[in-house]
């Protein structure tokens, strides 16, 4: 049965569309070295874009809002959402602009990806989200970046249906970052967004943040190690990262243990349990390259 036909809520994903040039090299190169990439795939990237890949695997009706340039890799991208039934019906393409590149080093030794990202193209505005009919809608995920901008586009969600969850992925230290605390049900924080914010230590971050927001919830991945979060009210919860022997490809795990959470959070499930269900499909994408058939094989092995 494909997921068109047993389509479960409609969530949209508000953020970024890039195109990933990802180079697979037998291991990561030295500074100045000059190597030969073992294979090379042009996929469509950007962490809302590819949660909302794995949200439609799972079976929920997805749209994404977003800026598309004018040029070839927007076309890639819009296939590429296209042929997977993802809506693009509200992005906003931007004449005489270009695609914003992620040129990727996925090392076979390691599975480490390192990302070298380039943009010009402005991003979406409140603007353009207030032209968003959300009758319907399930869930809201927003990227975290443009602070201001996405600070009003939360804040028009919730006057236009109070109620209707929001989840804000908070990545990267920005300036102002600190004003999409508030507003989001759902707060997922980054490792590096921790480390950088001066706490090495999980649940001192969270007890931190869990004081300064709104959030019912805070999550917070932790790498190979596992995830923590923290409900209102409630004591920290950690969950051991699921085990593999290797990893194989890290890209957009983040993004697949993103999708997952929300997954469990609409499927009604506990925070125990959603941290186990994305832990679980986000370290079983580490053991497989891309995105393609991740639900399926994580179904295959008995992980949904
Ligand atoms: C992975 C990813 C890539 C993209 C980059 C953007 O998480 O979304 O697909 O190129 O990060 O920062």
């Amino acid at each position: 049965m494909t997921a068109a036909e047993t389509e479960r809520g409609w969530i949209l994903g508000v953020g970024i569309a890039v195109l990933d040039i990802v180079n697979l090299v037998d291991a990561y190169p030295r500074e100045d070295d000059e190597v030969r990439a073992l294979s090379q795939r042009t996929v469509r990237g950007g962490n809302v874009s590819n949660t909302l890949s794995v949200l439609r695997q799972f079976g929920h009706r997805c749209d994404w809002i977003g800026t598309l340039a004018d040029d070839a890799g927007a076309a890639l991208i819009a296939d590429d959402l296209d042929r997977r039934g993802i809506g693009r019906g509200f992005a906003v393409t931007l004449p005489g602009t270009r695609t914003p590149t992620s040129y990727i080093t996925l090392s076979r030794a390691t599975g480490s990806r390192t990302i070298v990202h380039y943009r010009d193209l402005p991003e979406l505005t409140a603007g353009d989200f207030a032209a968003v009919s959300l009758e319907g809608c399930e869930w809201v995920h927003f990227e975290g970046r443009d602070p201001a901008e996405t600070a009003r586009m939360i804040e028009q969600v919730r006057r236009v249906r109070p109620g209707l969850p929001i989840s804000v992925e908070i990545e990267k230290p920005r300036p102002q970052i600190e004003r999409l605390l508030d507003g989001a049900a759902v707060l997922i924080f980054s490792r590096a967004f921790a480390c950088a914010s001066g706490h090495g230590d999980p649940l001192g971050f969270l007890r931190e943040y869990a004081a300064r927001c709104a959030a019912d919830l805070c999550i917070l991945p932790w790498g190979a190690q596992g995830a923590y979060a923290l409900a209102r009210g409630a004591e920290p919860v950690f969950s051991p990262a699921h085990a593999l022997p290797a990893p194989v490809d890290t890209l957009a795990a983040g993004d697949v243990f993103n999708a997952a959470a929300i997954d469990a959070l609409l499927r009604g499930l506990g925070v125990a349990d959603m941290l186990l269900h994305a832990n679980r499909i986000a370290g079983h994408k580490c053991g497989r390259e891309g995105l393609d058939g991740l639900a399926e094989s994580a179904r295959d092995a008995g992980l949904l």
